[in-house]
């Protein structure tokens, strides 16, 4: 039986590209640069944490995270220190999406235990958390800077359990990474892709079992296994 739901956050709870697409809204120069640079900077942050993993040269995530911002503007042409302290400063309060805070309530309601696995270090998940005002609706906010490793390390996701003092199979897992949803699907969770872009799976050993293109029907989903 399914007790605990726990969620990717970057990209699954929070809109990593609503940072670059709030500053190209508002200026007009970054508006022809704004998906190139959401997509470079999410695509290196996240190649850097791997690389990072395998070579055993951990960095926390902040650090990750301004890295793969300054390749994106550099690849970009953009040498603007300005633009730059801008887009990290969005980081830190980036938008949840709309059905986020009521899924959650439900779930609580529901009487199941509920949290977050993340790369992101405690103070970027504790602003990110705190801007969307989730905190109430979130037994545990678990980051991987208390091991130095990233996900889709398997260490990673043991952290749950040890959290939680239950077993994989009564874990729902829910990311938008297909990388993480096959590392943790290997692990022995439940898993549910989040899958808003309508992309191709990844041609990896473990799928999800289940897909969806948000996160509305996590709710009645457990309702429908018991
Ligand atoms: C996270 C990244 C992988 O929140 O989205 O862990």
């Amino acid at each position: 039986m399914i007790t605990t739901c726990i969620f990717d956050a970057y990209g699954t709870l929070f809109d990593v590209a609503s940072a670059a697409r709030a500053v190209g809204d508002q200026r007009a120069d970054f508006a022809p640069h704004w998906v190139r640079v959401a997509t470079t900077w999410r695509l290196k942050q996240l190649q850097y944490t791997w690389l990072r993993r395998i070579t055993n040269q951990h960095k926390d995530f902040w650090t990750v995270t301004q890295d793969g911002l300054d390749f994106a503007l550099e690849e970009s042409g953009l040498d603007d220190t300005e633009l730059r302290d801008v887009l990290l400063a969005l980081y830190w309060k980036l938008a949840a999406y709309n059905e986020v805070p009521s899924m959650l309530g439900a779930l609580k309601s529901a009487g199941y235990n509920t949290g977050i696995l993340s790369n992101g270090s405690p103070d970027m998940l504790d602003g990110a958390v705190k801007s969307a005002d989730l905190g109430g609706v979130l037994d545990a906010v678990i980051s991987v800077e208390d091991i130095k490793v990233y996900k889709p390390d398997m260490a990673v996701y043991q952290l749950v359990l040890d959290r939680f003092n239950c077993d994989a199979e009564q874990v729902l897992f829910v990311s938008s990474n297909g990388w993480d949803v096959a590392g943790s699907s290997a692990f022995g969770f439940n898993t549910l892709w989040v899958n808003r872009a309508g992309d191709p799976m990844d041609r990896l050993d473990n799928k999800p079992r289940w897909v969806a293109d948000d996160l509305t029907g996590i709710p009645a989903l457990l309702e429908g296994l018991k």
